[in-house]
């Protein structure tokens, strides 16, 4: 693999996305052969934020391809607590471990770890903005129960402004040729602008609605999510949208026989239970494939073995990211890191934020 850390899925090239699927279905069906694949080798999972199913797959991945396990799951229990910055910490186990998961409640912390690590880095989640391996889950999970990536018509219902697995899965299956992206959304929570550039920009479109049954008919797939509590500004807010789109079994009549329901779990109340029982949910298979997924990203993103030191040049940047969730505000000494996007506009490389010159 080219790239050494991913923070997002768009950071493989297509064949290496399909090289990591198929290496996943190849893991799947004969686990034993890859028990010893990473013998020797040492993960570090550092959550700053609560996980179920990303954490502890990326753990049983490694264990299941013979490796071992270090991390925190709880930032205070570690010198976090003492005021330790990402930076030291991020130094510290790289020079520990041979690759990192990272999850943390700010943006672009993934992107700022893999900045000063000695080691591979995986984005587990920062904050609202990217969730690289939920994508990775996803795509396997389609590619397995749909036997294709393209020409798919895929409804994104719920969070889509805060929902950082829609913002990956978007920018993936942008790159895959005629899907079409139906964003079911209040308008309160509709997706960011630089999505709805990424999809422009590529050969894939989308439309904006705010009923789910209208979209219903016409869905290969339904992506449901739920509203993203922790990222509100208040319980008021989060209040008015919480249960504005609810999946039962009524509305799922108006569905395709082969729709594949999906959904990055955990579930709130916007699957009902009974829906489980429908041959269309795909949703708990889903974390299986993603656990297999992770050992596949796993085994290819050790395949270079040695570790790469970070320049012992300090960058500096003029220009600070505006963006209040940007990593960049409660790391200080990070510097800005921008892209130029034409005109005076600039783009953080921590967190997509926009700013001007
Ligand atoms: N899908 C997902 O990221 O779940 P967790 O928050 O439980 O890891």
């Amino acid at each position: 693999m080219k790239t050494k850390n991913v923070l997002d899925l768009t950071d493989l090239s297509h064949k290496e996305l399909l090289d990591v699927i198929r290496l996943a279905d190849e893991i799947r069906k004969k686990p034993s052969d890859y028990a010893d694949a990473c013998r020797g080798r040492i993960l570090a999972t550092l959550f700053y934020e609560p996980s179920t199913r990303t954490q502890m797959s990326f753990q049983t991945a490694m264990l299941r391809l013979g490796g071992t396990i270090i991390g925190f799951d709880n930032p205070q229990n570690s010198s976090v607590a003492k005021g330790e910055s990402l930076k030291d910490t991020i130094t510290v186990v790289g020079g520990y471990t041979d690759i990192i998961a990272i999850r943390h409640p700010m943006e672009g912390t993934a992107a700022a770890a893999a900045m000063y690590s000695p080691v591979p880095v995986v984005n587990a989640g920062d904050g609202g903005h990217l969730h690289p391996t939920q994508t990775l889950t996803d795509v396997v999970t389609l590619h397995n129960e749909l036997g294709r990536l393209d020409n798919l018509t895929i409804g994104l219902c719920g969070d889509l402004k805060n929902g950082r697995t829609v913002h990956s899965l978007i920018k993936t299956m942008s790159t895959f040729k005629g899907n079409k992206f139906i964003l079911i959304s209040t308008p309160e929570l509709t997706i960011p602008q630089y999505i709805k550039d990424i999809i422009n920009a590529s050969e894939c479109t989308y439309e904006e609605i705010s009923s789910l049954a209208e979209a219903m008919p016409n869905l290969d797939v339904l992506y449901m999510t739920r509203i993203q509590r922790e990222r509100f500004a208040s319980e008021e807010e989060y209040q008015k949208q919480h249960d504005v789109f609810i999946l039962d079994k009524d509305k799922l009549k108006a569905a395709k026989k082969t729709m594949k329901i999906l959904h990055p779990l955990p579930r709130v109340d916007e699957i009902t239970v009974e829906v489980d029982y429908d041959e269309r949910a795909k949703y708990f298979e889903q974390t299986v494939y993603g656990m297999y997924g992770r050992m596949a990203l796993i085994m290819t993103m050790l395949e270079k073995g040695e570790k790469e030191f970070p320049s012992r040049v300090m960058p500096t940047h003029p220009f600070r990211c505006n963006n209040p969730k940007c990593i960049t505000v409660t790391e200080k000494y990070l510097p800005g890191v921008f892209r130029e996007a034409g005109g005076d506009m600039l783009i953080c490389k921590y967190c997509d934020g926009r700013r001007l010159i």
